[in-house]
């Protein structure tokens, strides 16, 4: 069944587990988050971001959750909208059905330029007001992703051309963060803490001054019932890495966010861990070996079936890593 981001992270706070929150655009990933999930009883956020929209289509988007709800109708599930770059967008997936969405007032709406810490509390409260009249959950996000190790490096980093980043921007202020689930009564809340999208986080295995899992305990520790989430939470497999490069691609050395860190955040008020990148390197991983192997094949399924399998294993991997399997 449907459920919403609040009841499911109600929960996992009263029981003390994080969910992963994994991004959907076909009917492969829909396959292996729910597979895994069946296995090891976890409840599930999928979360589709307007590409992911975009790239599918919104009556094939809907339509694919509407039948992993029929499949497995014992399994709670999360609609969540990821990254809504307006209250438009947010409004547009409360009408398709979605049960949790995301206004990220930290940027403006070119999803680049970093917004005022007024325009965020402005806009976030609209879409509150506009979600929760329609029993449709929020998370808001305070801070910009970007990376501290490059801030620290003293190059430029950043969300685009016009994004200047401060190093005060990439950490979320624990104050200011109070401040703000005040104003805009969100019921989760994103913060940076020197993560970022994609599969460029980290050059080296992160230490603390890069990953601030520390920031994460100072903001639980003024903000104890607010249910935190992290995002650029991928943690870069090394064997998918290397699997993708060995069969012909080419993809740089990089590192992503230690599973263990993750686990220590969730022992601090983090309830809700987006992963996009990992299951798409596995699954690029998976099809460009499977290719590599087996020249003379031609049939599409046998090449998306080892792509599903591979993204199943992390999807496992991670529900058993965070304390969510056994809680559907
Ligand atoms: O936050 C970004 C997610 O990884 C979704 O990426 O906009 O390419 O669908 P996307
Ligand atoms: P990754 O790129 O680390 O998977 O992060 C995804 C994310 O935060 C989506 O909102
Ligand atoms: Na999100
Ligand atoms: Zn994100």
């Amino acid at each position: 069944a449907l459920i919403t981001l609040r009841q499911l992270l109600d929960h996992a706070a009263e029981n003390g587990y994080g969910v992963p929150a994994f991004n959907v655009n076909n009917m492969e990933q829909v396959h292996a988050i729910m597979e895994a999930a069946a296995e090891v009883d976890s409840p599930v956020i999928m979360q589709a971001s307007a590409g992911a929209r975009k790239y599918a289509g919104e009556p094939f988007l809907r339509h694919l959750i509407l039948a992993a709800v029929e499949q497995w109708p014992d399994i709670p599930i999360v609609l969540h909208q990821d990254h809504g770059a307006d209250p438009g967008v947010c409004a547009r997936s409360i009408q398709s059905g979605f049960t949790s969405v995301m206004m990220d007032g930290s940027l403006m709406p070119d999803a680049k330029t970093p917004a005022s810490y007024e325009y965020n509390v402005e806009v976030t409260s609209k879409v509150t007001e506009m979600a929760h009249a329609c029993g449709v959950s929020v998370e808001g996000e305070l801070g910009c992703l970007g990376s501290l190790e490059t801030m620290q490096a003293g190059k430029e980093d950043g969300v685009g051309a016009e994004g200047k980043l401060t190093k005060e921007m990439l950490l979320t202020d624990p104050d200011q963060a109070a401040d703000f689930v005040k104003k805009t009564k969100v019921d989760a809340l994103a913060i940076a803490i020197g993560t970022s999208h994609g599969a460029y986080k980290f050059s080296k295995p992160p230490t603390g001054d890069i990953l601030a899992i520390d920031r994460i305990k100072e903001i639980h520790a003024r903000i104890p019932d607010t249910h935190l989430v992290m995002h650029g939470s991928s943690s870069v497999p090394q064997e998918w890495l290397e699997i993708i490069n060995q069969y012909g691609g080419d993809m740089g050395q990089t590192y992503g966010v230690p599973v263990e860190e993750i686990v220590e955040g969730i022992k601090y008020g983090v309830r809700k861990v987006n992963i996009d990148t990992d299951l798409r390197m596995a699954s690029t991983g998976a099809m460009r070996k499977f290719l590599a192997e087996n020249p003379k094949e031609f049939d599409p399924r046998k090449i998306f079936k080892v792509a599903t399998a591979a993204m199943k294993d992390i999807c496992k991997a991670r529900y058993e890593a965070f304390g969510c399997a056994g809680q559907a």
